[in-house]
């Protein structure tokens, strides 16, 4: 089949390779010219593992192309891929639909005859029955249909979860249910279908929902370990044993319920937040008042981790040396927006600490956000002289440092677990201090000032 993806960040490059991947003609369109002459050229223009192997093959092939032109687009094929960007507003927390909007729009006004137009972004309830009207009124020339199919891939795993989903949920319009669309699209995901993958299909509103609601509970269930772990850093326990004996409920499951830093990136922190402001504008905020409180335990843990540092350093980190491991808000991925271990390290060069960050793929994104750190040339490179090293991204290679090595070269041996990714004892063994957020010992920070504003921008990235 021939379709384009319109929108070629992070959603969008990695739909537009996939599809290409599984035989379809593609053809990439988005209005930043030098994403498009990157992507064009083979290069992924952010680290996702996997993706530049798919990319350059189907390139190769033939199979898969790239442009600005949305007139191009709109001859090209009659199915239409929306993966553009909604980013969080900055002043209600609501989502930003200005890009999508305006990508409807342009693209409508080029198409002629019969098209299905299928969004990919994640976004309030409501917009496909507001987007449905408005193409209703502007196309005139053209018959067009609005589905909504919401993407769940994770950083770091986007070639697979795309090739491999858990499932595939589809929103149709629920004024014409005997529409072909939700077959049509079934027909794009033939090859994986075949594989056995739940295929689900209902209305706009529910597959507008079905997204948000899926990444509110995975963000909940952080926070809920987050919480607990607050309670075991006062009254003594251990939240990793913790997590691993309510895990084995299968009614509660162990995954994400690693305690730690907490969560961050383009995804789940702005989720939550725009979806109880749309529950707000519904009348029915109550509803989801707890996702504030979800979000507000997971930035506490930021706090917690600078006062945990703070109170290992004798109450202050002015003029000490502090390593940061990890700028990516998770492994896997040089993503900084909102990334907690960002966070910190500016938090803490704030408050006075000669702060070294070392990140294995995230150091040029960093830089861009917070140019005033150290960015250190490895994470030996990063504690040369540390007063502390702290551990703010559970990388591998972060995960199996050798204690007696990098002993060689701090000036005080304590060592931060702020993922609970280290072997404590090993650590120990080896002469450090082993701190963990999730365990006593953690204090809030001296001073009273709040936490900087999370880092956001990382333009090409949906
Ligand atoms: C998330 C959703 O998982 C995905 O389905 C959706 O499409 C986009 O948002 P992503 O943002 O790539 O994906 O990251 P994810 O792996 O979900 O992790 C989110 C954050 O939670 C990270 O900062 C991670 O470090 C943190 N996390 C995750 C925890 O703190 N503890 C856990 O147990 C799991």
């Amino acid at each position: 089949m021939k379709m384009t993806v319109i929108g070629c960040g992070y959603l969008g490059a990695t739909h537009a390779a996939c599809m290409a991947e599984l035989g379809h003609e593609v053809l990439g369109v988005d209005v930043d010219a030098a994403k498009i002459d990157s992507l064009a050229a083979g290069t992924v223009p952010f680290f996702e593992p996997n993706l530049d192997d798919v990319l350059k093959r189907n390139i190769a092939a033939g199979r898969l192309r790239f442009t600005t032109d949305l007139a191009e687009a709109a001859s090209f094929a009659r199915v239409h891929f929306l993966g553009v960007g909604t980013p969080q507003q900055p002043t209600s927390g609501a989502a930003d639909l200005t890009a999508l909007r305006t990508a409807v729009r342009e693209l409508i006004g080029h198409l002629r005859g019969r098209h299905l137009i299928v969004g990919k972004s994640t976004v309030p309830v409501g917009t496909c029955a507001e987007l449905a009207d408005e193409i209703a009124a502007l196309s005139r020339s053209a018959t067009i249909e609005l589905a909504w199919n919401p993407e769940f891939l994770r950083e770091g795993f986007a070639v697979d979860d795309t090739l491999r989903p858990d499932r595939i949920v589809v929103g149709t319009d629920p004024r014409h249910p005997d529409s072909d669309a939700a077959d049509r699209i079934a027909q794009v995901y033939r090859a994986i279908l075949e594989d056995g993958t739940p295929y689900l299909t209902m209305d706009w509103a529910t597959a507008e929902l079905v997204k948000v609601s899926a990444n509110a509970f995975l963000a909940t269930k952080i926070s809920f370990i987050n919480a607990i772990s607050e309670i075991c850093e006062v009254a003594g326990g251990d939240v990793t044993a913790l997590a691993d004996a309510i895990g084995h409920d299968a009614r509660i499951g162990r995954r994400f319920l690693n305690a730690g830093l907490g969560f961050g990136g383009g995804c789940l922190p702005k989720d939550i937040r725009a979806f109880a402001a749309r529950a707000q504008e519904l009348g029915v905020g109550d509803a989801l008042a707890f996702l504030r409180e979800v979000d507000e335990v997971n930035m506490r843990r930021r706090a917690a981790l600078v006062g945990l540092v703070e109170k290992a350093c004798d109450g202050s980190v002015l003029g000490r040396n502090v390593a940061v491991l990890g700028a990516a808000f998770k492994p896997e991925s040089d993503d900084v927006r909102d990334s907690p271990a960002l966070a910190v390290a500016a938090q803490l060069s704030l408050r006075g600490a000669r702060v070294s960050v070392f990140d294995p793929k995230a150091m040029g994104n960093a830089a861009r956000v917070f140019p005033t750190l150290r960015y250190a040339e490895s994470a030996r490179d990063a504690a040369r002289g540390a007063d502390a090293v702290i551990v703010a991204t559970e990388w591998a290679e972060f995960v199996h440092m050798s204690p007696a090595e990098l002993s060689t070269v701090v000036s005080r041996r304590l060592i931060v677990d702020a993922r609970r990714c280290l072997d404590g004892d090993a650590w120990r063994a080896a002469g450090w201090e082993y701190r963990a957020l999730g365990s006593s010992a953690v204090a809030t920070p001296t001073a009273t000032a709040e936490l900087v504003d999370a880092p956001q921008t990382s333009d090409f990235l949906v």
